[in-house]
């Protein structure tokens, strides 16, 4: 498959098979996202691996109420994509632009490096952002400078979803002044 088509046909998954996830997928994503781009390279983002059946339990618990919370008992792997605050964004000790923190934005890039290496790879993902952070911050003993941002769930496929459909170009793409049509 060519990038775009890895991108296109990759989907949410949020049911899971019991296989368990190689350690060489499981390097290979990782690696991935390591190539991710950051903040003036300062690479905020810190991956927790969560394997251990009764973490990945109470973790799961983080989750009432989320459509992910099946998946997140069925995955092999769940990943905890964490930030050290008070680096992106920042120039020495102090945030240079209006938006303060850029964690979101470098973890976020982070995740989608591994989400699209893990669908080429055969692998489901799912990222997941509506958690209770301080839960999962205490099972994986996450130091206090750091965040706990998104979870993903990772593991061999049990289902496969149809395409979610996306807004087309022409609403959200716009030729030099906000709103003004690029023609495509
Ligand atoms: C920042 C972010 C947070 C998300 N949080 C959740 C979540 O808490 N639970 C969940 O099931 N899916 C979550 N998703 C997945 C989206 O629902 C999904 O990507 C979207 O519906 C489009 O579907 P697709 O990824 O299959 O194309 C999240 C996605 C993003 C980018």
């Amino acid at each position: 498959m060519d990038i775009l088509q890895i991108i296109a046909s990759r989907r949410a998954i949020r049911r899971y098979s019991q296989f368990k996830v190689e350690p060489e997928k499981l390097y290979q994503v990782l690696e991935a996202a390591r190539w991710a781009p950051s903040w003036k390279n300062s690479q905020c983002a810190r991956v927790v691996i969560v394997e251990d059946t009764e973490i990945k339990k109470r973790i799961a618990e983080a989750l009432k109420g989320n459509r992910s919370y099946d998946g997140a008992l069925e995955a092999p792997v769940i990943l905890v994509i964490c930030a050290e605050k008070g680096l992106s964004g920042y120039s020495g000790s102090s945030p240079v632009t209006d938006k303060a923190e850029w964690f979101m934005f470098d973890t976020g890039v982070y995740a989608q490096n591994l989400m699209l290496a893990a669908h080429q790879l055969g692998l489901g993902t799912v990222i997941i952002g509506y958690f209770d952070s301080n839960l999962v911050a205490r099972e994986i003993c996450l130091p206090q400078d750091y965040a706990a941002v998104a979870l993903l769930l990772l593991g061999y496929p049990a289902e496969q979803p149809r395409s979610t459909p996306r807004k087309p170009l022409e609403a959200t793409v716009f030729l030099n002044r906000f709103g003004e049509p690029y023609p495509l």
